[in-house]
C-alpha cells in the first residue's frame, strides 16, 4: 500500500490545490485565484517562503505541486529548479509558467527519494519543501538526498505535518470517535482534502531533530489551524466554525502557534 507508485498515483489523481478555483481549470484567471485562495487560507507561507528574498538566487523546490510557490520565487527572480512525482501536478505548473511568462524555472519529473538520478547536482541558495516529505515512504532518504545539494550558506525551509496539534486531536475525535490508538491510519485518510493518503506521517520537534540529524535547526515552530467549516469552504464560503468564530483573534494565533498543523523548519546543513 505505502508504495512510491500509491504516493504518485493519488497525487496525479487530484493535484494538490486544483480545486482553488472555479474558473476554467489552465488559465490565467483560474491561477490568478488558485494564488489568491492559497494565501488567504495559508497566509503564513508568505512570511515563510520570503520570495523577494530570493531574487538572483537560486531556489530548489521539492514537491512543487501545482505551482504556486514555483511562480512566487519565479516572480521575485529567482532561478527556480521545481521538482515533483506526479506528472499531472507538473504539467499543471508548466501551463502556469507559460501563463505568466516565465524562463527562469526548470522543472523536473523525480522522486525526491532519488533526486540526484534525475536533478544535476548543484548548490543552491534555498531549498524549499512545503508539505511533501511526508508523503513519502522514507522521509530519510530525502534528506540524504537535499545534502548533496548544500553548500555551507543553503537555507532549508521545510514544512512538515505536526504530531501535536488541534488538527491531529480533530480526526481523532470526528473521525475517529476518539479511537487515538488508530493515529497511524487515521491521521493519512483525513489528512488531506481528498480522503486515503496512502501516506501522511506526522512529527514532533523531537522526532524532526532526530530525521534531520545532519542539520541545525536555526528556528522551528508551528502554525495554521484550518477554522472554516469545511461544507461552506468547499463551496467558496468562508465561515469559522462556532468555537472559532468567539474566539479571540489574539487566543486563536495563540492555538495556532502552539497547536499548528503545519510545524516549519528553518536549517542549513551542519
Ligand atoms: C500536499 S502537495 C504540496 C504541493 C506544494 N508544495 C504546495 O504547497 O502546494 C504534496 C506534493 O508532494 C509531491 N510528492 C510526494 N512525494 C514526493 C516525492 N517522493 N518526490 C517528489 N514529490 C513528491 C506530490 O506529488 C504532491 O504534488
Amino acid at each position: 500500500m505505502n508504495t512510491i507508485e500509491n504516493v504518485k498515483n493519488y497525487w496525479n489523481g487530484r493535484p494538490c490545490n486544483i480545486r482553488h478555483s472555479t474558473k476554467e481549470i489552465g488559465t490565467k484567471e483560474y491561477f490568478n485565484e488558485v494564488e489568491a485562495r492559497k494565501y488567504f487560507v495559508e497566509p503564513h507561507i508568505l512570511d515563510f517562503a520570503q520570495f523577494d528574498r530570493w531574487k538572483d538566487k537560486n531556489v530548489l523546490e521539492i514537491g512543487c505541486g501545482i505551482g504556486t510557490a514555483t511562480i512566487g520565487f519565479a516572480r521575485a527572480g529567482a532561478d527556480v529548479t521545481a521538482v515533483d512525482l506526479s506528472e499531472k501536478s507538473l504539467k499543471m505548473a508548466k501551463k502556469r509558467a507559460n501563463i505568466y511568462g516565465f524562463k527562469n524555472i526548470k522543472f523536473y519529473t523525480a522522486n525526491a527519494e532519488e533526486l540526484s538520478k534525475t536533478v544535476p547536482v548543484e548548490k543552491y541558495d534555498l531549498i524549499y519543501s512545503f508539505g511533501v516529505i511526508h508523503h513519502t515512504p522514507h522521509p530519510e532518504k530525502v534528506f540524504e538526498e537535499i545534502k548533496k545539494y548544500c553548500k555551507p550558506e543553503t537555507e532549508i525551509r521545510i514544512m512538515l505535518y505536526s504530531k501535536w496539534c488541534w488538527k491531529v486531536f480533530w480526526i481523532i475525535f470526528t473521525y475517529g470517535k476518539g479511537r487515538f490508538w488508530q493515529i497511524n491510519k487515521l491521521v493519512p485518510r483525513y489528512s488531506e482534502a481528498q480522503t486515503g493518503s496512502p501516506i501522511t506521517y506526522i512529527y514532533s520537534f523531537w522526532d524532526i531533530r532526530k530525521l534531520m540529524k545532519d542539520f541545525n535547526i536555526m528556528n522551528i515552530y508551528k502554525d495554521h489551524i484550518f477554522p472554516y467549516v469545511i461544507g461552506k469552504y468547499v463551496k467558496y464560503e468562508y465561515q469559522y466554525v462556532w468555537y472559532f468564530r468567539w474566539m479571540p483573534k489574539f487566543l486563536f494565533r495563540w492555538l495556532e502557534r502552539h497547536f499548528g498543523w503545519h510545524t516549519m523548519i528553518i536549517a542549513k546543513l551542519k
